[in-house]
């Protein structure tokens, strides 16, 4: 069957077309057509995402957007597709409701029917899909964990059949996107800011490792002992600090950020002017601290689940340093234990994820679908089983 896809949960415009086929051990699908339109640099000079803006966008990509992929597609029956499947939570209620408003219009105009998709679904999906070749979802032995990470939710969840989830913690204050995309604006670098704070560590890991190759040198040469702590940051003339790892020794699953944002503003507040080093510095010792952070935790839950599979997904899963350290936990608290991650184009909002759940969804209610004009738009929407 051919279904079309719609996000618009946050700052991102999606509108994919698949051809879906399989049941529920076998779903295969093929993006027919696929168009993304991000907002990111407009929300620019808010630091994040303005609501109101991302409402105004979304109505007037939607029908750009959808006018592009049906142009792309071979029409073979007189409604271009034979389902719609739409974003209707969580995110920001007024860009959820373009979506779904967009859709209703559609399948009215087209008779066909309407799969409401929770986005966190469609994040936990995102690691299977392929914007550009055929693919399936291979079998999954459960549980599987999965650690959501967003401009707009942190949480842990246990799938514990295909599609039965618990949420086992979440974040209590600030998403983990948010915490780099705040972050990011206090070092005057531009939304969306995690791309930004990553580069800035990356490039202070490298010099780092260079300086201590130096020092390391200068040292057998004077056979003197040095602490790693100190000659941390050289370049930022003796400057040290250390960012606090809020809620890591908690025995949950929750997590919290706001206090290291808060504790990176205090220090911007004390250190004066910021320069290129000092940036970078703040930028490695912050990535840092939510890395370690979301592995310790996400570390705790694969010891205590013994999961077959962790996904990462939603688009801090991006972040190179994250998927290194994952990894390195993953092989030590659960060896054995498959670990995946989406494809660079999937790991931020899109829609192909969005339809590969509605799909799956439509598979799991045999084909019921909720009278289109009833469906709402939830903010807080929440997974469950
Ligand atoms: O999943 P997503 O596209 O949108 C939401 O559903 O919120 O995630 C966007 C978030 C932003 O906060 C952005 O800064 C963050 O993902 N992000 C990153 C990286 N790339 C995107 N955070 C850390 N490191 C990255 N490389
Ligand atoms: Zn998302």
């Amino acid at each position: 069957m051919k279904i079309l896809a719609i996000e618009t949960s946050c700052d991102e415009t999606g509108v994919t077309i698949f051809e879906a086929s399989g049941g529920l051990r076998n779903p295969s699908f093929r993006v027919l057509a696929n168009a993304l339109a991000s907002q990111a640099h407009l929300h620019k000079e808010y630091g994040g995402v303005y609501p109101s803006l991302a409402k105004r966008e979304h109505i007037k990509n939607l029908p750009i957007l959808l006018e592009r992929v049906l142009k792309k597609i071979k029409q073979t029956s007189r409604n271009p597709v034979d389902l719609i499947a739409v974003t209707s939570g969580p995110g920001l209620e007024p860009a959820l409701w373009t979506g779904i408003v967009f859709a209703q219009n559609l399948a009215r105009e087209w008779g066909v029917p309407v799969m409401p998709v929770n986005h966190m679904e469609g994040h936990i999906f995102s690691v299977f899909g392929d914007a550009k070749k055929k693919f399936t979802i291979p079998g999954q032995k459960f549980p599987v964990l999965s650690l959501l990470v967003s401009g707009g939710h942190t949480e842990l969840v246990l799938v514990r059949d295909l599609m039965k989830y618990q949420v086992l913690g979440e974040t209590l204050d600030d998403a983990a996107g948010e915490a780099f995309d705040k972050v990011a604006r206090m070092l005057g670098l531009p939304y969306p800011g995690g791309p930004e704070i990553s580069r800035l560590a990356e490039e202070a890991r490298m010099k780092e490792k260079q300086d201590l190759k130096g020092l390391r040198s200068a040292r057998s040469a004077r056979t003197e002992r040095f602490s790693s702590r100190k000659i941390a940051f050289p370049e930022s003339s003796g400057f040290s600090f250390k960012l606090p790892r809020p809620m890591i020794k908690s025995p949950n699953f929750n997590f919290s950020f706001s206090g290291l944002k808060t504790a990176v503003l205090y220090l911007v507040q004390k250190i004066g002017p910021l320069d290129d080093a000092k940036r970078r510095a703040i930028a490695l010792e912050f990535e840092n601290a939510a890395v370690e952070t979301l592995v310790a935790k996400t570390a705790r839950a694969l010891e205590a689940y013994k999961p077959k599979t962790l996904i990462v997904a939603g688009g801090v899963a991006s972040n190179k340093y994250l998927r290194a350290e994952i990894k390195k936990a993953a092989k030590k608290t659960a060896p054995g234990a498959k670990v995946l991650f989406p494809g660079k184009a999937l790991a931020t909002d899109n829609s192909v994820m969005i339809g590969i759940a509605g799909y799956m969804q439509y598979l799991k209610r045999k084909g019921k679908t909720p009278n289109p004009a009833r469906i709402r738009a939830e903010g807080t929407m929440r997974l469950s089983a």
